[in-house]
């Protein structure tokens, strides 16, 4: 065990970025139940992972996870590690010895996380091929057994969790899309299963910006198109009642599980090129706050088919879900695409042009004075074979896969550096509550708030001494990065 120790000690001072920085967090006591102190005190007037952050916010990084680690992406951004990072896992059920999902990558993606000393946003997928009367083959085990691996990762890894479970469900594109009543049925399931076994993890619910909602017009082409009239999904659909599923009604108040429910809201919201754009073409000046708000959208439907103050309210995700809610709000995937082979088409500007138009629209205080409640945008940091206005188009949201972006996105992230906080700063408690300090300062057996072993006195005293050295080591690693990390930006 010393041994073992001393060992890893050597190799974190010789290579700190492969260091398992979080420490463990004790979530149960020794007779297997939840102790005292890991209890969420909504009192706190903060949700669940919700760090106390004003005039400032986090940056996350959705990975293509093939090619690409929490560890792999902070090198590349000079030593500075997102806040948190986006994986994808789809339910399979009768899969995976009968879990219904991959465990291991569910393991793999929380550790990785930890490495850096992150938390790990999980976009949770039901199966894509669910059918409306198909969420019978969730079993409340699967909900179960969920709850339970995030119990592990919180547990093992000292890593938090935002669950986005079933995202998008106003969208046509997912099998679980469109069917307010089952899918707010299965969110409370899910939410009274994580919690049940932990409280390090938040949910986040969250649909896709309803610009252009009900999204019709896919052709056939829809995983599930809008309930037929008549049923007792288009009567929620139908949110202001006239008979028909249309750009007037509610695109997101329909999906609402409760606000005991929800942790976390968030909006998929991208810069998404418009119709007519056969181009690498600038982002508009105002494209985050006018999808956001939906004041001055180039959506606005006719005054006379929805009276416009109405369409607003009815559209302002901000307004109706962070602000009146109370409820912090992310961007669990966002971003601005390059589109490569445009590259060379006259009259288009450059990537760098287009994703700094986005980003400053995002990273900037006049927004974090607007909204407050906006703590975290994930950049979807993929590439995607898709379409523009009927136009085949590979579409680029990565912001750090060439040389060109990675230094304009280093330059972005160290302008706006007061106001984000990274991980180093962030210290994650067992009651999902975090606060900010010096997380390497802070050794895993110390307990109390450190989101250590608490009061409980079942750790022996050499694992505690051993974790005092490994954390003591990892301070000095980290100092040797910030410093560089200070030189380097
Ligand atoms: C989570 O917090 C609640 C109080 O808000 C508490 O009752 C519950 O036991 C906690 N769950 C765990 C697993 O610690
Ligand atoms: C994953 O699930 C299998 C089957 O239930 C179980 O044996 C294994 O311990 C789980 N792995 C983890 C990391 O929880
Ligand atoms: C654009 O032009 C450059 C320089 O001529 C060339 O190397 C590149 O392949 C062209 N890209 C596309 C997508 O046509
Ligand atoms: C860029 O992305 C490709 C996959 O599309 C990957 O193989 C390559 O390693 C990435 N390069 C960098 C610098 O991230």
């Amino acid at each position: 065990m010393h041994v073992a120790i001393a060992a890893l000690t050597a190799a974190l001072l010789a290579a700190p970025s492969l260091a398992q920085v979080s420490p463990p967090v004790r979530i149960l006591g020794s007779n297997g139940l939840p102790m005292d102190k890991c209890a969420y005190n909504p009192a706190s007037g903060l949700a669940r992972l919700e760090p106390p952050l004003t005039n400032q916010m986090m940056l996350g990084m959705s990975l293509d996870w093939s090619y690409e680690t929490p560890i792999k992406s902070r090198t590349k951004t000079r030593g500075y590690a997102a806040a948190v990072y986006n994986a994808w896992l789809d339910l399979v059920p009768n899969t995976f010895d009968g879990v219904g999902f991959d465990n291991s990558s569910f393991n793999w993606f929380g550790s990785e996380a930890g490495r850096v000393g992150a938390m790990l946003e999980l976009t949770l997928n039901p199966p894509k091929d669910m059918k409306i009367a198909d969420l019978k083959d969730l079993t409340p085990k699967m909900y179960d057994d969920i709850g339970k691996m995030c119990q592990i990762v919180n547990q093992q890894y000292g890593v938090p969790i935002f669950l986005r479970w079933a995202h998008e469900m106003n969208g046509d594109w997912y099998g679980w899309g469109n069917e307010p009543r089952a899918f707010i049925e299965s969110w409370k399931l899910m939410t009274d299963a994580v919690r049940k076994h932990t409280n390090m993890t938040a949910m986040v619910w969250a649909p896709n910006i309803g610009m252009t909602y009900p999204f019709v017009g896919g052709g056939g082409t829809s995983a599930r198109e809008s309930p037929a009239r008549g049923g007792l999904d288009f009567d929620v659909l139908d949110s202001n009642s006239d008979g028909k599923i249309n750009e007037c009604d509610n695109p997101y108040m329909p999906f609402w599980p409760g606000d005991e429910y929800v942790d976390w809201v968030g909006l998929s919201l991208y810069y998404y090129p418009r119709e007519n754009c056969h181009n690498n073409c600038l982002t508009p000046a105002d494209a985050f706050v006018s999808q956001l708000t939906g004041v001055n959208s180039p959506d606005t439907p006719s005054a006379s088919l929805c009276p416009t103050d109405l369409w607003i309210q009815t559209h302002d995700f901000y307004q109706q879900f962070a602000a009146s809610k109370n409820k912090p709000f992310m961007l669990p995937e966002t971003g601005a695409p390059w589109v490569p082979t445009f590259a060379n088409r006259t009259g288009g500007v450059s990537e760098v042009a287009i994703k700094d138009a986005w980003y400053k629209q995002i990273f900037s205080t006049e927004t974090l004075a607007r909204f407050p409640k906006l703590k975290l945008a994930v950049n979807f940091e993929e590439i995607k074979n898709l379409q523009l206005d009927k136009e085949p188009a590979i579409q680029d949201w990565r912001v750090t896969n060439n040389s060109e972006t990675v230094k304009w996105w280093n330059g972005l992230i160290n302008d706006f550096k007061d106001n984000l906080r990274d991980p180093t700063q962030l210290v994650y408690h067992c009651d999902g509550s975090i606060t900010i300090g010096d997380k390497f300062a802070q050794a895993p057996a110390t307990g109390g708030n450190a989101g250590g072993n608490g009061g409980n006195s079942g750790t022996t005293s050499p694992s505690k001494s051993a974790g005092v050295a490994m954390v003591a080591s990892m301070s000095l690693g980290l100092a040797v990065l910030s410093v560089s990390f200070l030189l380097n930006l």
